[in-house]
């Protein structure tokens, strides 16, 4: 399989990146009825500008994963609002007609190896739908295991916790998976 590559995103990419999550046809793998995407509105006021200008990658950032130069998806990582050596990841194709090929899985571990390598970063968490089976399977396929105790309290910094402490899908809509690098 060839190797996905992967580029910071830059601030006109961040409504494109939207529409990839809220407006295409894998957003019904992620979102339904009971729980929506959020609008443009609130997706442009919550992902600060930092993670779309390379101001601050200590903090988070966006990534557009690419092969042969064809843009697939969006990968983005977060520290800002977590303890100290830990991100948590978020991922999505632009289309199914680029899920399942395994190629969401070498992003993912491109940009672990990368973040581990030059941050130090030593667990990822990643909270997808509990719903979201498919996306489940890929992150178990790339070393992570259920956080069953998961409890955002040890892990979100209390400034941060009334906005990130539920997750994207709210109290009990998701399940953690964590990946530790060599501790
Ligand atoms: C989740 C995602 C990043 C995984 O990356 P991937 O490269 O597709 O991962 P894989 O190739 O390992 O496939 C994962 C699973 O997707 C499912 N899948 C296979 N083909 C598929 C297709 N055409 N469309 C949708 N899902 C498919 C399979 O169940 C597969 O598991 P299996 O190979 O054990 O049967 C990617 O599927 C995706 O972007 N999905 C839509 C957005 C999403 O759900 N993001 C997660 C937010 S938490």
């Amino acid at each position: 399989m060839n190797q996905v590559a992967l580029r910071f995103a830059e601030p006109n990419e961040k409504r494109k990146i939207y529409e990839w999550l809220a407006l295409s046809d894998v957003t019904s793998q992620m979102f339904d009825d009971d729980n929506p995407p959020e609008t443009w509105e609130n997706f442009n006021r919550d992902e600060s500008d930092f993670l779309f200008d390379h101001s601050a990658p200590e903090l988070g950032g966006y990534l557009i994963i690419t092969l042969g130069g064809e843009e697939m998806g969006a990968i983005s990582y977060a520290c800002f609002h977590l303890i100290d050596k830990v991100a948590e990841l978020d991922i999505w194709m632009r289309s199914f007609k680029y899920c399942g090929l395994g190629y969401g899985v070498d992003a993912l571990n491109q940009l672990i190896d990368k973040l581990h390598r030059e941050q130090g970063i030593k667990e990822f968490i990643i909270r997808p739908s509990k719903e979201n089976v498919a996306a489940i399977r890929a992150y178990k396929k790339c070393g992570f295991t259920l956080f069953e105790d998961f409890d955002p309290r040890n892990y979100v910094k209390e400034e941060f916790y009334d906005m990130y402490g539920d997750g994207d899908y709210g109290l009990g809509g998701d399940i953690t998976l964590i990946r530790r690098y060599n501790i």
